[in-house]
């Protein structure tokens, strides 16, 4: 078969407005009597009504045009007319067609459940909810790199087989490593620390692995996981570049995926005030008072705030919420002990407005090898796996710090998914591994 590269696409076709073209795409929907068939279009671009007329076409193509179902592959020979009641102002009156690959009975109508629809991912990929939030998440990519790279930061890649922990044992995915066992990379942070002797300022987009157990709609087991670090920089420089890159890839968004963004029915109002309003920065502490006296909900010092707190407090407010000084005992032994207060730690969550919660973790790193030695102690670590990183603590320590934002979950709240399994092409969940 010929190369079809120099057809054009559906939304070229519709900006032409006039005249003949040669699209090809699915077949998105179809109907006919027996001297007609509609057969709406899809390519990537956009959708078109095609018409097929038996009268045009003659009859034997037209017993071919009959035989059409959803997902045929065509490639579409006519002239392209004005049509007021199409979505798109125009439709397509075909001349002459070609069948480029059947398809029979299309496993997926109308009304199915959401489980079948993940059975049968690979195939409801097509569709225009799932096309419309890959294309808003290749924007994400894309305006997340550009950040990054126009303030100067250098791209660097870590390890994905590790020796050791991060972020606690309990969410880790052991490896049998030629016999001897290791694990998924829950976090580039280790490595990405010795880097920074290097480079000074790095960050990374890549994949990373949490064996959660829990079933909730905002973890996945293995999630995109855009993480930076920075050098000669205090906690208000980590929570700037934080602030500063959300504002980026939303504003990146709202210019680019109008469309995608009116298929998903976003209310984009609710997003449009992210990208001047200062982010809400408070305090543990002060959450806590919040959301006592505004939500009336109590929750004891020293507890992490759960899903339930995170969307209370969310709902006060129409930016992110950046907390910060959370209690030492619920946070990583990297963070640093506050001057002030040795029971809290520099660390910040960036909680997504409407509930959506943390999109971001991050914090100053702690300086003081002694109190990091002691905190891998309290937790039951053996400090020889940690020679590496404890020597960026010997030769020349700086003041760094740095955070970890999970692309799957600024994708669910841009788009507003109930579920983050939406956010990515073949989520990985406990229980959902095919296809
Ligand atoms: O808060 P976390 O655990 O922080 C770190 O891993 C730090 N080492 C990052 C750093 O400072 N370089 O994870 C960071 C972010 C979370 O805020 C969340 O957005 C996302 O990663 N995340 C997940 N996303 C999807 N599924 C999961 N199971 C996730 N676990 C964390
Ligand atoms: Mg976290």
């Amino acid at each position: 078969m010929e190369s079809m590269k120099q057809d054009i696409q559906i939304k070229e076709a519709i900006e032409k407005k006039s005249g003949e073209v040669t699209i090809h795409g699915w077949v998105h929907r179809e109907r006919g009597s027996n001297a007609l068939k509609f057969i709406q279009l899809r390519d990537s671009s956009a959708i078109i009504q095609c018409v097929i007329e038996k009268e045009i076409v003659g009859e034997e193509k037209f017993n071919i045009a009959d035989k059409i179902q959803v997902e045929y592959s065509l490639r579409i020979f006519g002239e392209v007319r004005e049509e007021p009641r199409s979505p798109v102002g125009y439709e397509i009156h075909v001349k002459d067609f070609e069948v480029v690959g059947e398809s029979n009975e299309f496993p997926i109508g109308k009304d199915f459940s959401e489980e079948y629809l993940l059975d049968v991912r690979h195939l409801w990929l097509r569709s225009r909810k799932m096309t419309a939030i890959m294309k808003v998440r290749s924007t994400v990519f894309g305006a997340i790199h550009d950040y990054f790279r126009k303030n100067g930061f250098y791209e660097h890649q870590s390890p994905i087989f590790m020796s050791s922990q991060c972020e606690g044992g309990s969410t880790l995915f052991k490896v049998d490593y030629f016999g001897h066992p290791l694990f998924l990379a829950q976090t580039w942070q280790l490595h990405a620390e010795a880097m920074i002797f290097a480079l000074e300022n790095i960050y990374t987009v890549a994949p990373s692995f949490r064996a959660e157990k829990s079933k909730t709609s905002r973890h996945l087991t293995e999630y995109w996981h855009a993480e930076m670090e920075i050098t000669w920089a205090d906690f208000d420089d980590v929570i700037d570049v934080g602030e500063g890159l959300i504002k980026h890839v939303v504003k990146t968004v709202l210019e680019k995926n109008k469309t995608e963004l009116e298929t998903l029915k976003r209310d984009v109002s609710k997003l449009e005030p992210v990208i001047d309003k200062p982010f809400m920065r408070m305090t543990y502490d002060e959450a806590l008072k919040i959301l006592k006296e505004k939500c009336k909900m109590e929750l004891e010092w020293g507890k992490d705030l759960r899903t339930l707190e995170e969307e209370a407090l969310t709902k006060l407010y129409d930016v992110p919420i950046i907390v910060t000084h959370y209690p030492k005992v619920v946070k990583a032994f990297y963070m640093m002990e506050s001057e002030k207060n040795p029971d809290v730690v520099l660390g910040c969550d960036f909680l997504a407005p409407e509930g959506h919660g943390e999109i971001i973790g991050g914090s100053q790193r702690e300086h003081d090898i002694k109190k990091i030695i002691k905190r891998l102690e309290d937790q039951g670590e053996d400090i020889k796996d940690y020679e590496f990183y404890l020597d960026t603590r010997k030769y020349g320590s700086v003041p760094h710090g740095g955070f970890g934002l999970g692309v799957e979950r600024l994708v669910k709240w841009i788009c507003n998914l109930d579920n983050i399994k939406d956010a990515i092409a073949f989520p990985r969940t406990m229980l959902r591994y095919v296809p």
